[in-house]
């Protein structure tokens, strides 16, 4: 029988930071991971990205990585596919799965063929709007989809860039607003319903759903700063959905999950209406662990140890390579 290694000869490389908008929260993010894995013994180091990454994995490979990096290049595959070059064991999900989730226009193509209901949409790159006019592009789509509608860049993460059109006037601005952080626009129809964020983990037994969490802005729209200024929002966990929703709920996201490819440890983010309709926004391959994250949440209310959650997938990517 092949033996466990002791938790202390377990050396675990955090890579968190990176060079989004998001480097703060991600650093925050490495930090409590890193805590969490020490608290179990292992042997755990917090890294950003640079230009000398490269060569100290080569020279120093650790047993194993944990990209903690939101945004690009950690969630949108790239730093899957270099550890992959390498050939050193990711906790998460590998290139393939990552790229699929950081584009949200070619998940939502997923997840619409895969029969997982995704609210309506269209996708805009910024050329189209100089190629054909701005202005007659967005009378079109608000006459097509009808109002209220929702603007989001089709790659990025937080709610930054995220602008609702409730009228006309509005859509330029929130055009402009999205063209700041991605090239091409996801313009989806708005639900008005409860965030709800399901966080999935795989300890051993299949892609298992956590209990879901209720995400309420105590003012305006879950943006960037209700996300991350203590006191700006409210969480519930669990969300007080009706049990038929809940368990819907719980198998659109292991279905969201599998469709995508997601590997260890996912957050998908759903809304659901007042009379129980749900609908996939998205999925989240390298979820905050900040203390105001959804998922550290998610792993205390299913009475799990988020340590422990961690320390398995470690010892379990190390198992798979
Ligand atoms: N179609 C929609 N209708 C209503 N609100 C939405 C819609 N899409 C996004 N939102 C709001 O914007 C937030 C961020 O959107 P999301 O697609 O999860 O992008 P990200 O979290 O990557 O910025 C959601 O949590 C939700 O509050
Ligand atoms: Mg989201």
């Amino acid at each position: 029988m092949k033996e466990r290694a002791a938790a202390s000869d377990i050396r675990v490389l955090i890579l968190a930071g990176g060079m989004s908008y998001e480097h703060e929260i991600s650093l925050k993010s490495g930090r409590r991971a890193a805590d969490a894995l020490q608290r179990q013994g292992m042997a755990c180091d917090v890294r950003d990205l640079d230009g000398e990454l490269l060569p100290a994995l080569q020279e120093f490979p650790p047993d194993v990585v944990l990209p903690l990096v939101h945004g690009q290049p950690g969630e949108d595959g790239s730093l899957q596919a270099v550890l992959e070059l390498i050939g050193l064991p990711i906790v998460g999900t590998g290139s393939t799965g990552a790229r699929r989730a950081w584009n949200k226009i070619t998940a939502k193509d997923l997840l619409r063929t895969a029969g997982i209901p995704t609210p309506d949409w269209t996708s805009m790159p910024r050329q189209a709007f100089s190629d054909f006019g701005a202005r007659k592009l967005l009378d079109r789509i608000a006459a097509k989809m009808g109002l209220p509608l929702i603007v989001k860049p089709n790659s990025g993460g937080s709610g930054l860039g995220v602008h609702a059109v409730r009228k006309e006037d509005d859509f330029p601005s929130a055009m402009m607003g999205c063209f700041s952080y991605s090239d091409t626009a996801l313009i989806e129809t708005f639900v008005e319903g409860r965030d709800i964020a399901v966080g999935v983990v795989d300890i051993g037994e299949g892609p298992t759903a956590l209990p879901p969490v209720e995400i309420a802005p105590l003012h305006g729209d879950y943006d960037y700063a209700a996300r991350y200024n203590p006191g700006a929002t409210r969480w519930t966990v669990p969300a007080a959905l009706s049990e038929p929703v809940a368990a819907r709920v719980a198998e659109l996201a292991l279905k969201t999950h599998r469709t995508l490819g997601l590997g260890d440890m996912s957050r998908v983010d759903l809304m659901v209406d007042d009379a129980g309709g749900i609908q996939v926004l998205e999925a989240n391959v390298a979820p905050g662990t900040t203390e105001t994250s959804l998922l550290p949440m998610a792993i205390d209310a299913a009475g799990l140890d988020f340590g422990e959650v961690l320390a398995t997938m470690v010892r379990r990517a190390i198992a798979r390579s």
